[in-house]
């Protein structure tokens, strides 16, 4: 059967896997991103990914019929750049996928980094057979990928399923993106937001609370959005305010793709998958009250299933797909 290798970029680590014409991935091997060492030690690394999650499945190049690659954007997937990455800025308009191409003589697929997962999702995760899906992913950003009729919706300009830069507040009063604008549901749901409205309710919260004794013992990088809904599942009054927000916040993000794509189904992915189906009602139950009834009331809404070996299951189903449709 034919093989592709998936590699999924991300800000700190880049992951990567053999995977089968099945969907059935070999191990999966990573090494660090450190995008601050400029783009040609950026490209060697990607190579050398590739190679090691080769011989991890001990097989050689010939095995290989074709390579994917996802990266964070904002990007050009026809130009083959990332433009305006916040955090892979050296990389800033490389041409990474001409490069990979060069240096294996194999067909490469680029494509943005939760546009591949929802692929991934659609292929041998929680969207399995569905005519359309649209997912996200929350992590340092929040992605979005929406896929249809079995395809990535990419748009013209490679933007198509930017769902983290949907606007759920006004532009001149909303939170800051990392986009730079104010208002994107990224700046809402992504972890470091939900970390950061923890930090912010705190303030004018009286009861008792774990979270507050998390925050305040926090130097830097300690308390993660996984421990706020950690503490909210063991009944944390103050957190399950934060996760409910999260639900309400999340559930304005399904209720404009319900309106513009309307899916057969929804699936979250990400830092919040341990947040058990009672999370994913409530984003059932916001959608039916601020959506349209319809649709809200129809829509599947699941937890994704391939975890962090999304993005590069993912990329391998794009690689699959340029060398099978060509
Ligand atoms: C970017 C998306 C990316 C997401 C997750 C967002 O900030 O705009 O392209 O998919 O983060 O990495
Ligand atoms: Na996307
Ligand atoms: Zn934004």
């Amino acid at each position: 059967a034919l093989k592709f290798v998936g590699l999924d970029v991300g800000g700190t680590t880049m992951k990567a896997a053999v995977v089968d014409d099945y969907g059935l991935a070999g191990p999966s091997v990573s090494l660090p991103t450190e995008a601050h060492r400029g783009a040609d030690v950026g490209l060697e690394t990607m190579c050398e990914t590739i190679r090691r999650a080769v011989a991890a499945s001990r097989l050689t190049m010939t095995d290989v019929a074709g390579i994917g690659v996802a990266t964070p954007g904002l990007m050009d997937i026809k130009l083959g750049i990332i433009l305006d990455p916040p955090n892979l800025k050296p990389w800033r308009n490389v041409e990474i996928p001409q490069h990979i191409r060069k240096v294996f003589h194999k067909p490469v697929a680029f494509q943005n980094d939760a546009n591949a997962a929802a692929l991934g999702e659609h292929w041998v995760g929680a969207g399995k057979g569905a005519p359309s899906l649209v997912l996200f992913t929350l992590g340092t950003g929040v992605g979005g990928g929406i896929i249809v009729d079995g395809r990535v919706l990419e748009g013209e300009h490679s933007h198509g399923g930017e769902l983290g830069h949907l606007r759920i507040d006004l532009p001149d009063r909303g939170r800051l993106c990392g986009c730079g604008r104010r208002g994107c549901l990224e700046a809402y749901a992504s972890a470091t937001a939900v970390v950061d409205r923890a930090r912010e309710d705190q303030a004018g919260y009286r009861g008792p609370t774990r979270l507050r004794e998390m925050l305040a013992a926090d130097d830097v990088s300690g308390v993660s959005a996984k421990d706020v809904f950690d503490v909210a599942a063991q009944g944390d009054l103050l957190a399950q305010k934060v996760v409910e927000d999260t639900a309400y916040y999340l559930a304005l993000g399904a209720c404009a793709v319900m309106a513009t794509v309307d899916p057969e189904m929804i699936v979250f992915g990400g830092g919040m998958t341990a947040a058990g189906d009672s999370f994913l009602a409530k984003i059932r139950e916001y959608a039916l009250r601020f959506g349209l009834a319809y649709p809200a009331s129809k829509v599947q809404i699941r937890f994704a299933q391939l975890g962090s070996d999304a993005g590069f299951i993912g990329a391998a189903a794009c690689a699959r797909q340029l060398v099978k449709q060509g």
